[in-house]
């Protein structure tokens, strides 16, 4: 059977990484490019620990394309208090071994879904800059999406805000361009991933493994963990973004409902949050499959077998 084309827009960023390595190991998902958006940390920077990680992995056959370097609209946000100055900190990375493409992620997303000759599945893990301006760029290309499984927004909760989730909070505007569009999206948010919960237990599995990228992970985890104690009071490192990539490849370890999302772009107070109509009071049509609940174990066995193959 072929493999589902897809590309991967990110902002690396631990969880990031992380779902960077499910996506490469797994046999059903053929990806075509890493492309990489302003966010956790400044452009330069998560496109240098994109370069950096698939050099740990031995995949600089991987095409690394650097996209935008600020929202559409807002004023750039990074979060160094989450991933650190170099938005990678923790785990000792290599230097890279190769450079990105000298094309702009933008093109590199609208290029290849031009010459694909499968619909290719976007799955993206950051702010939705990139998304938005390919779609603005060149809506042709609307055609050849098959899905995309984005992480960000919530029903009910907020990281960045009381009430906004970082990736839609950092770029409201390319969120709403990317719900307002009519694709086939599934809505990975808070409420789902803070069930994606990584902890010690975790942690000493993988380091049980005793191979590289096992260490690497449980690398990721540990400082992401820490983050997450001192930040948020929790005792675990939720791995938001693994689980949109772990939805792209098994829909359904996801639970959804079709729903209306928006997007509030104007309100000071409310800035960047996905309103989620759960009862269909708006009378809008459904755009997105919200997540609301992740079979954790079958996710924790998913991961946990990727991370064995390298
Ligand atoms: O709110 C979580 C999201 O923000 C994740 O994608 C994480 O990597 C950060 O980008
Ligand atoms: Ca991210």
């Amino acid at each position: 059977m072929s493999r589902q084309p897809v590309i991967i827009d990110c902002d690396p960023g631990h969880d990031d990484a992380i779902a960077i390595l499910l996506a490469l190991s797994h046999p059903q998902l053929e990806v075509k490019a890493i492309t990489t958006v302003h966010g956790n940390q400044t452009l330069p920077k998560v496109t240098d620990n994109a370069l950096r990680l698939l050099t740990a992995i031995g995949r600089t056959d991987i095409p690394v394309a650097a996209g935008c370097a600020r929202p559409l609209v807002a004023a750039p946000v990074t979060a160094p208090e989450i991933h650190g100055e170099s938005g990678l900190d923790g785990p000792n990375m290599p230097e890279p071994a190769f450079r990105p493409l000298d094309e702009h992620a933008v093109n590199t997303i609208i290029r290849i879904l031009r010459t694909s000759d499968r619909k290719v599945t976007l799955i993206p893990t950051g702010p939705l800059t990139n998304i938005a301006a390919a779609l603005l760029k060149a809506p042709d290309i609307m055609t050849n999406i098959e899905h995309i499984y984005l992480m960000g927004g919530a029903i009910h909760e907020g990281n960045k805000t009381p009430v906004a989730e970082f990736n839609i909070y950092v770029d409201p505007h390319a969120a709403k361009v990317v719900f307002t569009s009519g694709l086939p999206i599934t809505m990975i948010g808070l409420d789902v991933t803070h069930q994606a919960r990584m902890g010690e237990e975790e942690i000493a599995r993988l380091r049980a493994m005793d191979r590289p990228v096992a260490h690497l992970v449980a690398d990721l985890i540990t400082f992401f963990m820490g983050t997450y104690r001192r930040v948020f009071g929790f005792d675990y490192a939720p791995l938001h973004d693994a689980v949109a990539v772990a939805q792209a490849i098994a829909p359904g370890i996801v639970a959804t409902r079709r729903l209306h999302v928006d997007v509030e772009t104007t309100s000071p107070l409310t800035f960047g949050q996905t309103i989620v109509d759960l009862y269909g009071v708006t009378g809008r049509e459904p755009n997105a499959n919200v997540g609301f609940r992740l079979d954790r174990d079958a996710f924790l066995e998913m991961l946990m077998a990727a991370i064995a193959t390298y």
